[in-house]
């Protein structure tokens, strides 16, 4: 890309409708973010010179944090380079044995995760270790009787519950209040990546509000960085003695470089931006919600939630190619996500509207579409178990 990625991008000196981005909210076109994250560079420095184990991190770290601990109402966060490093960190420190000296150790050995199955690749990587069927579970997707079935088989180990607020691929949401009843009632730990609902969702006024307000009661929320917030990182909030045993157990905090200071200091202002002034994102789910349903008035096959991600179920693995090319040549960039990132042929175009999209973008890009998909229609195929053909 020549230049910034927003709801234009240039690549190859080529001008594109930008529809690729996760970064949707524009922060980075913003000029007090902009402003910000400069003056904390002008501060801090382009980075903290190492991990958090080693000098420590800066202040904008600790305020980030604060203010994360603060929106999902737990003791204490600790921020990580990038959402992916945060899962990681998670199962690592969930898995493992630490002595921390001769009458203090931590022996997570004999933990089983249970996950649900669409859980995001990092989950699966992190968890790849683990024998499938033996301290690795998996339950189908959001489906709670499912999930109580797998739990039955766990016994008297101890287990965690692993899910996602909202699913990358098709946008689903998870029924959040009816997993932990489970994990509560069975007193069993639970991790909800929030990577993509965080900032999203959990308003009164919001879709899903039924679901995401029993978020504070998941005993770990992770959220990423990169996605309403726009920039990099990723953080778990929970009780003290577990963020603790973290910093040393995750892995991914005491072996990698923190977060930049700058970035770090700019993502805590977007979110109190967020915070400050909540019709950003009620306009943008408003508009998100009229773009799906002119997608739907089109008869295209779309992923079943009305969440912000909308997604068109195309199926066959080289239609969705050609599909993008298409779209390319119209000017418009589109993500294709194809095996492996779901089964074969079981491809889709995953979409994510820019906050800054024109109605005539918008209008023009459904134009294309109706015209494209007139002449090779979708298969229909509608796709559930996205990562489970990575992941099994
Ligand atoms: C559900 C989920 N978890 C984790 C991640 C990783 O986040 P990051 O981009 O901050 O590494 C993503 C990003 O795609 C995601 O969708």
């Amino acid at each position: 890309m020549q230049g910034m990625s927003g709801p234009n991008i240039t690549r190859d000196g080529l001008p594109f409708v930008n529809f690729s981005g996760i970064n949707y909210l524009g922060w980075q076109q913003d000029k007090s973010v902009l402003s910000a994250f400069c003056a904390s560079v002008m501060r801090y420095g382009l980075s903290t010179g190492g991990s958090r184990a080693t000098q420590g991190v800066c202040e904008p770290h600790h305020r980030l944090e604060r203010i994360l601990s603060r929106h999902h109402g737990k003791d204490k966060t600790l921020t990580f380079a990038s959402g992916m490093l945060a899962n990681m960190g998670f199962i690592n420190a969930m898995t493992a044995k630490f002595n921390f000296s001769s009458t203090s150790k931590i022996d997570n050995r004999d933990a089983v995760l249970v996950f649900d199955r669409d859980c995001h690749w990092s989950l699966w990587k992190a968890a790849a270790h683990l024998k499938f069927g033996e301290r690795l579970l998996a339950f189908r997707h959001n489906d709670v009787v499912d999930l109580e079935r797998v739990l039955g088989m766990v016994g008297d180990r101890k287990a965690i519950v692993v899910f996602e607020s909202v699913y990358s691929s098709d946008g689903s949401v998870a029924p959040i209040g009816e997993i932990l009843d489970v994990c509560e009632r069975t007193g069993t730990l639970s991790y909800i990546d929030d990577a993509n609902g965080f900032m999203v969702y959990g308003e009164p006024q919001r879709p899903f509000y039924e679901a995401f307000k029993h978020m504070r009661r998941a005993d770990f929320i992770m959220v990423s960085l990169s996605k309403s917030v726009g920039l990099e990182g990723g953080a778990i909030s929970a009780n003290a003695e577990f963020i603790d045993a973290f910093e040393v157990l995750s892995g991914t905090s005491i072996f990698t470089a923190a977060m930049q200071p700058a970035t770090a200091c700019a993502a805590a202002s977007i979110i109190e931006r967020l915070q400050d002034d909540p019709s950003v994102m009620d306009d943008y789910l408003r508009r998100s919600l009229d773009f799906r349903q002119a997608l739907l008035d089109l008869d295209l096959p779309l992923n079943e939630e009305a969440s912000f991600i909308t997604s068109v179920m195309i199926g066959n693995d080289s239609k969705a190619e050609r599909v993008r090319e298409a779209l390319e040549e119209e000017g418009f960039c589109v993500p294709i996500f194809r095996y492996p990132a779901v089964k074969r042929n079981h491809a889709l175009m995953r979409l994510i509207q820019h906050k800054d999209h024109t109605e005539s973008d918008i209008q023009r890009f459904v134009g294309c579409l109706a015209t494209l998909l007139r002449d090779a229609p979708c298969d229909a195929v509608r796709t559930r178990l996205p990562h489970a053909a990575v992941a099994n």
